[in-house]
């Protein structure tokens, strides 16, 4: 059997319609999996769905719990959950002396309680089969302070991180588990001139790619990686000391 196989197994990946999270879609989609494609936008997930052989269109608001519990029973028993929706729509940047209490709770809303959502969704089918791997992508925001105006997208991305080790020890034995990827700086094509200044600063000398993420979370995803659980693995070039 080759490494990292995950025929047979059914994905659902967050925010799956462009970026990141198509990266992964097509990384597990590749290693055999079935993946739901979820985009708040279900044009964006169809275009990608279209693509992507075995893909189906799973569109909901992550930050909808209801919408959330309805779309997973259609989609039936979740084997992969990678949730990757963390970039809320109408996201600024500035600081937090400046920031206006009613904008906070956008980031917390689709970083923490999406993915208490989705875990949610899916936990109680994963552990009546004994098996299940749970993703989240997080960012070097979550892990530490960064002096770019994003504070409450870091506090959403940091309370991730510490439920998703609760939740791995608490799943460790139903042969669950749960760990988190912290990206660094993906080039998020940006012009030229930005990107080129911003990849200077990464110490493998580049800009983190979609494929980059799929990866690692198809490694995650596999039987393989049963023993690698509540973590939180920074995946960055090496940007950030581990
Ligand atoms: N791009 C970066 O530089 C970077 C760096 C660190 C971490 N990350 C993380 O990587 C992940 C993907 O980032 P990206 O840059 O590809 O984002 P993106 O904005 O390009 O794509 C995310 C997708 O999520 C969807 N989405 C937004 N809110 C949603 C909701 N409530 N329900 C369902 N879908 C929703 C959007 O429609 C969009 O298609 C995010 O969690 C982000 O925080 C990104």
């Amino acid at each position: 059997m080759p490494a990292f196989d995950l025929s047979g197994r059914q994905a659902l990946v967050t925010g799956g319609g462009q970026g990141v999270g198509e990266g992964i879609v097509r990384a597990l989609a590749a290693h055999g999996a079935a993946v739901a494609v979820n985009d708040l936008h279900a044009d964006r997930a169809s275009v990608v769905a279209d693509s992507v052989p075995g893909a189906t269109v799973a569109a909901f608001d992550v930050t909808d719990g209801q919408a959330v519990a309805e779309g997973v029973a259609a989609i039936g028993p979740v084997d992969i959950l990678v949730n990757n929706a963390g970039v809320p729509e109408g996201m600024g940047v500035g600081p937090f002396a400046d920031m206006d209490p009613g904008e906070w709770a956008k980031y917390v809303d689709l970083n923490l309680y999406g993915v208490l959502h989705c875990c949610h969704a899916v936990l109680g089918g994963m552990r009546e089969r004994g098996r299940g791997r749970i993703v989240t992508i997080s960012s070097g925001a979550g892990v530490t302070g960064i002096n770019l105006g994003v504070s409450l997208y870091g506090a959403g991305k940091g309370g991730a991180i510490a439920f998703m080790r609760h939740l791995a020890v608490e799943n460790a034995r139903a042969g669950i588990t749960a760990n988190c990827l912290a990206l660094g700086l993906m080039d998020n094509k940006a012009n030229r001139e930005v990107t080129e200044h911003l990849a200077r600063s990464v110490p493998v000398g580049r800009l983190g790619q979609p494929d980059d993420v799929g990866a690692a979370v198809v490694f995650l995803a596999s039987d393989e990686a049963a023993w690698l659980t509540a973590q939180t693995i920074n995946l960055d070039g090496g940007s950030l000391p581990s």
